[in-house]
C-alpha cells in the first residue's frame, strides 16, 4: 500500500487588500480597527473583484502546486474541491476548475473525477482525508485538493452584518496528495461533526422544503430575505465549541499516534480567530514559535485557510522534509477535523 504525501502546495489571493479601516471607509460599517484586531487578530483581508468566481481563484493556486510538485496538469488523477462559496449552487466548482485548467480541451481530454466537499472551515481536512485514503488504496496517484472561497460577494457589508463581515476574506489554497513508497505523508486523521448546531453558523439562502424554495412576491418575482442571503453566526457559541472541539481533535490524534507536543515541529490551526488559537495553544502548552498563522493578513478564508498556510510555509522554507506537522480546523456544521503529516 503506498503512502500519501503532499508533493506540492500553491495559493492565490486577490490583489485588493481591505484593511479594517477600509471596512468603515469603503462600506460605511460602524466598526474600528481596534475592535476587530483586539477580538480576532485580523488586520486585513483580500476581496475578489466582481466577475471572479471561486474556481477562477483556484486556477493559479493549482498551477503553483503542480510546479512545486514537478507535475504536469495531465498527471492529475482527481480533483477534490472544498468550498462554502461555490461558483454556483450546482454543479460543483471542481468541474469548472477542470475545464479552466484546460483538462477538457480538444486533444487533452483528461476526464478525471471531480468531487466537491461541503464542510466549510473543516472542508479542506475532509478533502485531505478523502484524498489520502484514495491514494493509500492505490486507486489514484495524484489528487489535487483545493480549498477556495469568494466570501466577499456574500457578506452583509453593513453595520447589521459587521460581526460576520469583519471576519472573512477570499483566497485559494491547494495541495497535491501523491503516492509514494517513501516513509512519509499523512499518518492519521480525525473527522467529527455535531449537527445539533447546524443553524449556529449558516447561510440559508434557500429552503428546499418550501414551495417555492426561493420566496416570490405577488408578481412571482423571486426575492431572498437579506436575513437569509448572508451568513449568520451565533459567535459566542461558535467560539466556545471551537475551543473544545479543536482541543479534543488534537488530543485524539496525539493519543492515536502516541505523540507528545515535543514531537511536532509546526502546528497549522484553522484561522477563524487568533484569540481562539492562542487559547487552545496556551491550554495545550504549544509555544508561539510552533504556531503558524496568517489571519492578520487574510482573515478567515474558510476552506482555503489551511492549504494557503501550508503553501506560504513551504514558500518561506519553513517546511522541511522529515518535519512532523499537525493541522486542526473547526467550523459551520459544526464540523471539525485534524491530521498528522510527516513532511
Ligand atoms: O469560521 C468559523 C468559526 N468562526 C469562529 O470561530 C468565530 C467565533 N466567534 C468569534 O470569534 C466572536 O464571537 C466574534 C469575534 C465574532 C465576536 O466577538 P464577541 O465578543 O462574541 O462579540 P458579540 O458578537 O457578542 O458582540 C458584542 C458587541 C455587540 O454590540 P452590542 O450589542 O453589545 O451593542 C456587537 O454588535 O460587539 C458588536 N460588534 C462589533 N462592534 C464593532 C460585533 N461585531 C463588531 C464589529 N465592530 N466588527
Amino acid at each position: 500500500m503506498p503512502n500519501a504525501y503532499i508533493s506540492g502546495t500553491g495559493f492565490h489571493v486577490p490583489e485588493d487588500v481591505v484593511s479594517n479601516d477600509e471596512l468603515s471607509k469603503r462600506y460605511g460599517i460602524d466598526t474600528s480597527h481596534e475592535w476587530i484586531e483586539k477580538r480576532t487578530g485580523i488586520e486585513a483581508r483580500r476581496f475578489a473583484p466582481a466577475g471572479v468566481g471561486t474556481s477562477d481563484l483556484a486556477v493559479p493556486a493549482v498551477e503553483m502546486a503542480l510546479e512545486r510538485a514537478g507535475l504536469a496538469k495531465t498527471d492529475i488523477g482527481m480533483i477534490i474541491f472544498a468550498t462554502l462559496s461555490p461558483d454556483h449552487a450546482f454543479p460543483g466548482s471542481g468541474v469548472y476548475l477542470q475545464t479552466k485548467l484546460g483538462l477538457t480541451d480538444d486533444g487533452v481530454g483528461h476526464f478525471v473525477g471531480c468531487l466537491d466537499v461541503r464542510n466549510q472551515c473543516s472542508g479542506f481536512l475532509y478533502g485531505l482525508a478523502t484524498a489520502a485514503s484514495m491514494v493509500q488504496s492505490g486507486s489514484v496517484d495524484n489528487i489535487v485538493v483545493v480549498g477556495a472561497e469568494v466570501h466577499s460577494a456574500a457578506l452583509d457589508l453593513s453595520t447589521a452584518g459587521r460581526d460576520v463581515a469583519s471576519l472573512f476574506g477570499d483566497g485559494a489554497g491547494v495541495v497535491i496528495v501523491s503516492a509514494t513508497d517513501e516513509d512519509r505523508g499523512v499518518r492519521s486523521w480525525h473527522l467529527g461533526a455535531d449537527g445539533r448546531h447546524a443553524d449556529a453558523l449558516s447561510q440559508k439562502i434557500w429552503d428546499i422544503s418550501k414551495r417555492p424554495f426561493i420566496p416570490q412576491n405577488e408578481d412571482g418575482v423571486g426575492q431572498v430575505d437579506p436575513a437569509h442571503m448572508y451568513a449568520r453566526m451565533a459567535g459566542r457559541l461558535v467560539f466556545k465549541n471551537a475551543i473544545e472541539r479543536m482541543i479534543g481533535a488534537l488530543m485524539k490524534e496525539f493519543q492515536k499516534q502516541s505523540l507528545t507536543l515535543d514531537d511536532v515541529d509546526l502546528f497549522f490551526f484553522h484561522q477563524a480567530n487568533l484569540r481562539i488559537n492562542q487559547y487552545v495553544a496556551t491550554q495545550l502548552g504549544i509555544p508561539d514559535n510552533k504556531l503558524f498563522h496568517n489571519i492578520e493578513r487574510y482573515g478567515n478564508t474558510t476552506a482555503a485557510t489551511i492549504p494557503i498556510m501550508l503553501a506560504e510555509a513551504q514558500g518561506e522554507g519553513r517546511l522541511e522534509r522529515g518535519m512532523k506537522i499537525t493541522t486542526v480546523a473547526f467550523g459551520s456544521g459544526f464540523t471539525w477535523g485534524a491530521a498528522i503529516i510527516d513532511w
